[in-house]
């Protein structure tokens, strides 16, 4: 009796540790496809010492991409230096306090852009109850079209809402546009509270623009559509593109979109300050947050604020929507009249129900397939990973005890397989003949 016993154990045992090695096998196997996947996915991974020769913003000037690794610091490396073309330096003397100052940043070919907001959500017709405010455009030169250059100067004379400034219309000066828009506004906009920069495509609905920030107070922050933290565009072919020579560490900081962002007036004496010994970063939003993190401040996502096209349908944007972008002159000028019609751009409209009509999927475009799939690859690998190994040992403990979770953990454990491979093959799932066959100790005996 002893000795069955006995050899009922070693059995026991024996099966156990077989079991055991097959589990094992079974997850070096695993691990080796996770391995040969995600260096598969390395390897396809877009080259990242790629550098455009011949690009415009690319060489060695305060305002370029350079070849080598950017710093985070220097010494007056980028002074807010460029000639002024058109000042209007007069347009806040109001003689009274204004909550916003709007800088709008246009282009001298964007006629129709300028036109359409004018018309709209900063015309005078809009009577906003209990907010002050003014706006103006701010441009750069273009170098490819010299009649646009002559139309500004025309256009300004009547609309006297117009700054520009002596450098070339490019989508990599960016930074250069908001760093002088904020330079002009700290000079000439003393008596502003908040300033706003904004694209010219976007929809800013002033009222609710208000009501939020009567709600959460700016403080030491730069407010818009927050965006975390994330690896810069490789790409070459996308306009946020970052050369790995230019910017190799692998994320970028959390940062606001460039296309609408706003400060108090003391935050952009900070910047303004700052900016110079802050070496240039051809994304403005990214620029900014890095200037704005050096001072010591932070940057925080505002309610309503879009940083995608909210669908042209004026009900959406007589709601809680702060802010919309990517659009038309038609666009604009098609919401404000039906905003009008609606009765909601007479008065101030509260927001009562935070309404959002619309999915943000703007984070979808920041990441190029491969990149998905890797992410997808690794997180798999690390979270089964997690699971398997914690489960296995939690499993494996539990056995030791005796204590089994079902009956297919007893088999596992005891080794007790043999039955339920040859019984697997008429189809049935191992969950199923387990079900049906449970395994005993003694079977074998
Ligand atoms: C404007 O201000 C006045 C006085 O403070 C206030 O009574 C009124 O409700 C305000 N209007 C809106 C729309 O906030
Ligand atoms: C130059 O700008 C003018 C006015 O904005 C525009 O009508 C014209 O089409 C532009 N020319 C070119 C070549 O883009
Ligand atoms: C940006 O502007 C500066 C100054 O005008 C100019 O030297 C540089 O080439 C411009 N960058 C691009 C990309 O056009």
């Amino acid at each position: 009796m002893g000795l069955a016993i006995a050899q009922e154990n070693n059995m026991g045992l024996m099966r156990r540790n077989c079991s055991m090695k097959r589990v094992f096998l079974i997850l070096a196997g695993l691990l080796a496809i996770h391995i040969v996947v995600m260096t598969l996915f390395d390897i396809y991974r877009p080259p990242l010492t790629d550098f455009p020769d011949n690009e415009p913003g690319y060489g060695d000037c305060p305002a370029c991409i350079t070849r080598h690794p950017r710093k985070s610091n220097c010494k007056g490396c980028f002074p807010i230096a460029y000639p002024n073309i058109l000042n209007n330096g007069k347009m806040c003397e109001t003689g009274k306090s204004l909550d916003f100052m709007i800088l709008i940043a246009s282009e001298p070919e964007h006629v129709k852009h300028r036109e359409a907001i004018r018309d709209s959500w900063v015309s005078k017709n809009a009577k906003y109850e209990n907010v002050t405010f003014k706006y103006a455009f701010i441009m750069g030169l273009d170098h490819s079209n010299n009649t646009a250059n002559a139309n500004v100067l025309t256009e300004a004379d009547t609309s006297n809402d117009i700054i520009q400034y002596n450098f070339v219309e490019h989508f990599r000066n960016d930074t250069i546009k908001g760093v002088l828009a904020l330079n002009w506004a700290v000079q000439f906009c003393q008596n502003a509270n908040i300033l706003i920069k904004v694209d010219d495509d976007v929809f800013l609905n002033i009222p609710n623009l208000k009501d939020t920030l009567d709600k959460t107070p700016l403080d030491k922050t730069v407010a818009g559509h927050w965006l975390a933290s994330r690896g810069p565009v490789r790409t070459e072919k996308s306009k946020a593109y970052v050369p790995y020579s230019y910017f190799p560490e692998s994320s970028l900081p959390e940062y606001i979109s460039s296309s609408m962002y706003l400060m108090t007036y003391e935050t952009a004496v900070e910047v303004v300050k700052t900016v110079p010994d802050t070496p240039f970063f051809h994304l403005e939003g990214v620029y900014i947050s890095f200037v704005i993190h050096k001072i010591g401040y932070g940057v925080k996502q505002l309610d309503g604020f879009n940083n995608f096209q909210v669908h042209p349908n004026p009900q959406y944007y007589c709601s809680c929507l702060t802010t919309s972008q990517e659009l038309e002159p038609e666009d604009v000028t098609m919401i404000w009249d039906g905003m009008r019609l609606a009765g909601c751009t007479e008065q101030r409209v509260r927001c009562k129900t935070s309404y959002t009509p619309y999915i943000d999927v703007t984070w979808c475009r920041y990441w190029w397939w491969r990149h998905t799939i890797w992410l997808i690859a690794k997180w798999t690998f690390i979270i089964t990973m997690c699971i398997n190994i914690p489960l296995g040992g939690l499993l494996n403990y539990l056995g030791s005890r005796g204590v089994y979770l079902n009956a297919l953990h007893k088999a596992l454990y005891l080794g007790d397989t043999d039955g339920l491979v040859e019984h697997a093959k008429d189809g049935r799932s191992l969950r199923d003949i387990v079900s049906s066959n449970p395994p005993t100790l003694i079977k074998n005996v």
